[in-house]
This record gives structure tokens, sequence and C-alpha cells, in this order.
């Protein structure tokens, strides 16, 4: 349910949109030193998606899609352009300042009659509905900038933001830059901005770089902009856990950790059960129904979907993978597979890709399933193998049937009929066909197609040599 200061917010948004049009850059050229890895930085994942990735989806989600966005790569920058096909990008080969970076993109905002925000590509967990305020400030201020502040009880590494006796925005200065009373300010910037982008290109390119670090400072342009009188406001935020920066991988673990929970509120909050929340591990992409029990240490992943009242119990991995209503899945491994209503899986099995599960289907302990279709009320209880098979509704699959699918260098297809019964320990050599009502016992090596109706029996004679022992 909506609230109704909700949609007063979103009327106002709308309005305050106008006809305004807004680019953004995302700064990710920095070296990311204190990862420690051969992986640029954004790249790494926060709860299951790249931090990158991540950035953009929400941005989109605020209506700045890929054609207006522009990503400023530097260090590792191969990697990122073969990871991300959409990915449109400046190379800033050296990194002296934010500044320099926003400058190096100039050509994209230079003759663009809106606004460009700025944002950090190792800030995966900025929200939507900050993006929307800063649009919807920038919007309807006369103000030519909007850089979103908060106030920290430690301010300390962080730009202060300077305010004249007005409340306007005068100044950023940066920690190093800082005299003794500046450092005391604690209101900070938090390194995201909507600037208009005709006064950005043009101002950007009077930075200069005499400070502490000698670099290009983005903060400089706020400075001239006050000085000319083309105004600046601030966007003050409550939450600063969202603006966090991702610097190392404890940083990394923790924004993780902050995705988990606000997926798993959600999740609850729709109403599904999780029975430890901090111990269960569901990636944004999952969706899950109503009234479905999520046990701990399961981890949900990709593009799956779960109905409802389904169990997924401990242990459990799921991925990409489709499962139905009142489904019970036992400590086991999916992998881009369907189990549709009423079917249960394990403890202990493993459905690999492609494999799929009718309604009311049973797969046991220690069964593998692959490429493969089990009919309606199929059930195969315990330590099995099925691959590239189709097996018949009804049927019934001993315990250590397996298909021999596979001479060394191709597969081949197992095709079981309706209501067969499988005895145990039964050996499927591929290509090989069942028809209907087939009974077969325990122990054949079944190497022919079958015809409907039939009993086969296929094991070795047994010998018995009687008082053997002995001699
Ligand atoms: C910056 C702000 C500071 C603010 C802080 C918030 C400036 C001068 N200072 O400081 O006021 O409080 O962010 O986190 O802007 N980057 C490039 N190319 C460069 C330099 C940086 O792409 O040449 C990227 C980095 O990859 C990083 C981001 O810009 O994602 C921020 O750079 P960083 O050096 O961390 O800025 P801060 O010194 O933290
Ligand atoms: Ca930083």
């Amino acid at each position: 349910m909506m609230r109704k200061s909700d949609i007063l917010y979103i009327i106002k948004l709308v309005e305050g949109c106008g006809l305004t049009m807004i680019k953004a850059i995302i700064l990710a050229a920095g070296k990311g030193t204190r990862m420690k890895s051969n992986i640029p930085k954004v790249m790494h994942k926060v709860n299951g998606m790249p931090m990158l990735v991540r950035i953009f989806n929400t941005l989109s989600q605020v209506g700045i899609s890929t054609e207006n966005l522009i990503t400023v790569l530097g260090d590792k920058k191969e990697y990122i352009i073969k990871n991300i096909s959409e990915i449109s990008y400046v190379v800033q080969e050296e990194q002296l300042g934010t500044g320099h970076a926003v400058k190096i993109a100039k050509k994209y905002f230079e003759n663009f009659d809106g606004g460009v925000i700025i944002t950090y590509g190792d800030a995966p967990l900025i929200k939507k509905s900050t993006y929307e305020k800063l649009i919807f400030d920038f919007n309807k201020g006369q103000s030519g900038a909007v850089i979103v502040t908060t106030h920290l009880e430690n301010p300390f590494g962080y730009g202060r933001v300077i305010k004249n006796a007005q409340g306007e925005v005068e100044r950023v200065v940066e920690e190093k830059d800082a005299s003794v009373q500046e450092k005391k300010i604690t209101e900070i910037n938090t390194g995201l901005y909507c600037i208009n982008a005709k006064k950005l290109a043009y101002y950007i390119e009077q930075v200069k770089n005499n400070n502490v670090k000698n670099e290009y400072y983005l903060t400089d342009v706020v400075e001239l902009m006050y000085q000319a009188g083309e105004g600046v406001s601030t966007l003050e935020i409550e939450e600063f856990e969202q603006m966090v920066g991702v610097n190392d991988k404890v940083q990394l673990a923790e924004v993780s950790e902050v995705l988990r929970r606000e997926k798993n509120r959600e999740l609850m909050e729709s109403g599904v059960i999780l029975i430890d929340p901090s111990h269960t591990y569901i990636e944004e992409s999952v969706q899950i129904g109503q009234d479905t029990v999520v046990y701990p240490n399961t981890f949900i992943t990709g593009d799956t979907h779960i109905g409802t009242n389904t169990v997924i119990l401990e242990g459990s991995r799921i991925e990409n993978s489709k499962i139905g209503s009142h489904v019970k899945i036992k400590s086991s491994v999916i992998e881009e597979s369907i189990v549709e209503d009423y079917s249960d899986v394990g403890p202990f099995a493993h459905l690999r890709p492609l494999a799929h599960l009718k309604e009311h289907v049973h797969v046991g302990n220690f069964v593998e399933v692959k490429k493969s279709t089990l009919e309606k009320g199929v059930k195969c209880g315990h330590l099995t193998y099925i691959g590239d098979a189709s097996v018949g509704e009804g049927t019934n699959i001993g315990c250590g049937t397996i298909t021999c699918n596979y001479d060394g260098k191709k597969k081949y297809q197992t095709i079981i009929g309706k209501n067969n019964f499988i005895g145990s320990d039964t050996k499927f050599v591929a290509p090989v066909k069942t028809g209907d009502n087939v009974l077969v016992g325990a122990g054949t090596v079944l190497n022919r197609d079958i015809p409907s109706d039939c009993l086969v029996v296929g094991r070795p004679a047994l010998t018995v040599k009687e008082n053997y022992f002995k001699k």
C-alpha cells in the first residue's frame, strides 16, 4: 500500500521533473588498491551483482538509460568493457582527481540542456529514492547545482561543506586542505551531485590543482559556481549508510549484508517466512511467493522464481530455477531447472541444468537428474542418475538405476514410457526406449528397445556351488 505522503511526493516529482533531462556520470577510474584484487573494484559483487551493474540498474529505474550514462574507466578497464557489453565509457589514463575525471567526460554533456548526476562506481547502496529527490530538487530550484550532504558525528576524511550566513554553499574543503576550524564542521559532501550540464562544462575547465594533493577537485566547481552567483543548494540526507563506498573486502561484505537484509525484509513483508533471515542468502532478482518457508544456510540466486507454500529446507542452493507451489526442497542443489507444484526433492539431490520435474514428482536422496523431463507422478526415490532422458507419467524408478548416456564421445537419449516399474539397479544403455506399462526386473542391463506391456529381466544367471567354502 502506498502512503498518502508517497503519492504526494510522486505527484511533486512528476511535476518537478518537467521536461528537464538528466544524464549521469559514474566515476570508476580509481585503482582500488585496498581491494587487493585482480578484478576491478566496481566489478566485485554485492549480494550477487557487480557494484557497477547495480548502479546502472538503480539509475535506469529513475529514467536514466544506458545511452544517457557515461562511465569514467581507468584501472583494469578491459575487464569491465569485456563484461558489461552495453557500457559507454571514457578512459581516464591517469587518475588526477575527480574534477579531471569529469572533464574527460565533457563532450558527453557540454551541449546538453539538463542536469548531470555525478556518482561513484563504488557506492552501490544509493537508493532510487535518493536519486529521485536529487532530480526533484535540481528541477525545482533555480540552482545550478545540488550537492547531497549529510551530518556525521565523525566527519574525518570527507570534504566539509562550508556555508555562508544565509546558508548558501560557498565551497567544499577537503580534509587535507581544511583548517582546524573547518575540520569541526560536521556537514560533509557525500560525493553525489546534480549539476547543470552546460555550467558544469564551463566551470570544470577552470578547476586548478593547487591543493595539498595536487589533484583536480570536482568540488572546486561548487566554489566557482557560488562566486559566479549560480546558486548551489544542498540535499541533506539522513541515512548515510546508503552512501558508503566500498574500499576493501571488509566493506564489500558489509555492503552485501545491507542488501541481503533489505531483500530479506522485503520478502518477509510480502509474506515469505524466513526462519533465520540473518543466515539466509537471497539475491535481489529472486521472487518468492507467500507462505513459502526458507530455512537458514540456503542460497537462492539469479533468475529464480519460487511459488507459494513451498518449503526450502536448510543448506539448499537454488540457481536460476523455477520452483512451483507446495514443493518441498530438502537440502539439495538445483541449477537451471524447473520443479512443478507438489513435487519434492532430496535430501541431498542434485538437479543439474534442464532438469524438469512436472507435478507430484518425487526425487529422493542422492539422486542426480540432468537435462531430463520427469512427467507427472514419477517417483525416483534413491541413488539414481537420470541424464538425457524422458520418463513417462506414473513411472517408478528403483534405487540405483542409471541411464548410461555417454560413450566417451557423445550423449544419447533414454526414453522411458508411462507407468513403468523399473527394478533396482537397472542400467539403461542409451540410446534406448521402453513403451508403456513395462516391468523391468532388478539388475537388468537394458540395451535394446522394449515394447509396451512387457516384463523384462536381464541379469547374469546366478551360480551357486554348495559346500564350496571349506574347499
Ligand atoms: C571525494 C570528494 C569529497 C567527498 C568524498 C565522498 C573530491 C575532491 N572530494 O573525496 O569531498 O567527501 O568524495 O566520498 O571530489 N575517481 C576517478 N578518477 C580520479 C579520482 C577519483 O574516477 O582521478 C573516482 C574514484 O574511483 C572514486 C571516486 O572517484 O570512485 C571518488 O574518488 P576519491 O579519491 O575516493 O575521492 P575522495 O578523496 O574520497
Ligand atoms: Ca573516497
